[in-house]
């Protein structure tokens, strides 16, 4: 069986560039978010990522038209009842994730995989609330979704091989190079990103050298397309606290534990790009 119609949970960041990415690969795609104001923004979120792909000569007009035309957005998680995969990219709070998915459950026929963006959280601790554990993965897009080229394919304990299969052949027609990795905390590349990330703020907060020389540093010195402290409010301040809690529930090691500036940056609303301000300024779109 192969996927026609593809659920998105959460048009945020994530959700917005695999919602694009699945409809400009041909497949049908329901995104939903909870709020009328989210949806429209994660909608609108997707035109201008598209625009920008016609205007770099990614994507043919005619086909951002064709590829707009199969997402319609909802606010109904039932509207998602008849979607043979569903990706789910909300929050990363495993209590929410598992309350999502209790419903989904009830939803969707037996045959639907679901497949979870989640950057650090447990797939074999989601999958566990299912009446179908082995119908269940981790699916890890990396941002900017439609122009980053890899997805990490995670396997839960119990997912099993045509999960798999199938999911690695979803991730293919996107156009995706797959990495397999077990269900482990970070999975391969927040695993090692995060304590960096988390090293930058604290070089900040120590005053060993301005934002600016930090990020300069790296992009220059590693020839990195972005420093750690553009790439965090890029990715998130918000996003990238929750993945280090995590993290640090996890291993209880100090590597992974928040420095108190960042917790400060989240309580604030400071949280990147999204807000306008985190790091660095950024104008209002
Ligand atoms: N559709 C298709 N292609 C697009 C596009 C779109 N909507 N938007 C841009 N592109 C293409 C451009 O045409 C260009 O392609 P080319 O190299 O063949 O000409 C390429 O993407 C780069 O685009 P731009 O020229 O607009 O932008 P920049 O050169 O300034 O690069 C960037 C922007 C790709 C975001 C770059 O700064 C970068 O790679 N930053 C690091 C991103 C990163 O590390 N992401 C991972 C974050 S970690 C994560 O997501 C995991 C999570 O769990 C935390």
């Amino acid at each position: 069986m192969a996927f026609r119609e593809v659920g998105v949970v959460g048009c945020g960041l994530m959700g917005s560039g695999i919602a694009e990415v699945a409809a400009r690969s041909g497949f049908s795609v329901v995104v939903r978010e909870v709020t009328d104001d989210l949806l429209r923004r994660g909608l609108d979120r997707i035109d201008r990522s598209m625009a920008r792909g016609v205007e770099r000569g990614k994507l043919a007009a005619g086909d951002r038209d064709a590829a707009r035309a199969r997402i319609r957005g909802t606010t109904r998680l039932a509207d998602l009842a008849g979607c043979d995969l569903v990706c789910e990219a909300i929050i990363e709070n495993m209590e929410q994730k598992k309350a999502l998915y209790r419903e989904l459950d009830g939803l969707c026929p037996p045959d639907t995989v679901f497949a979870s963006n989640t950057s650090s959280l447990s797939i074999t601790e989601m999958a566990s609330v299912m009446r179908r554990p082995e119908r269940f993965l981790g699916l890890h897009f990396f941002n900017p979704v439609p122009v980053m080229k890899p997805v990490e394919m995670v396997r839960g304990l119990t997912t099993s091989e045509d999960t798999l299969a199938l999911a690695r052949a979803f991730a293919e027609q996107l156009g995706k190079t797959v990495v397999a990795c077990k269900d482990y905390p970070g999975f391969i590349v927040n695993l090692l990103l995060v304590p960096y990330l988390l090293d930058a703020i604290r070089a900040l907060e120590l005053g060993v050298a301005t934002k600016e020389d930090i990020d300069t540093a790296v992009t220059l010195g590693l020839n990195h397309p972005m420093g750690p402290l553009t790439l965090l409010d890029f990715v998130g301040i918000d996003t990238t606290y929750y993945i280090a809690e995590a993290m640090f529930a996890e291993f209880k090691d100090a590597r992974y534990a928040a420095p108190p500036l960042m917790r400060k940056m989240v309580l604030a609303g400071l949280h990147g790009r999204k807000t306008g301000r985190g790091f660095y300024v950024y104008p209002a779109r």
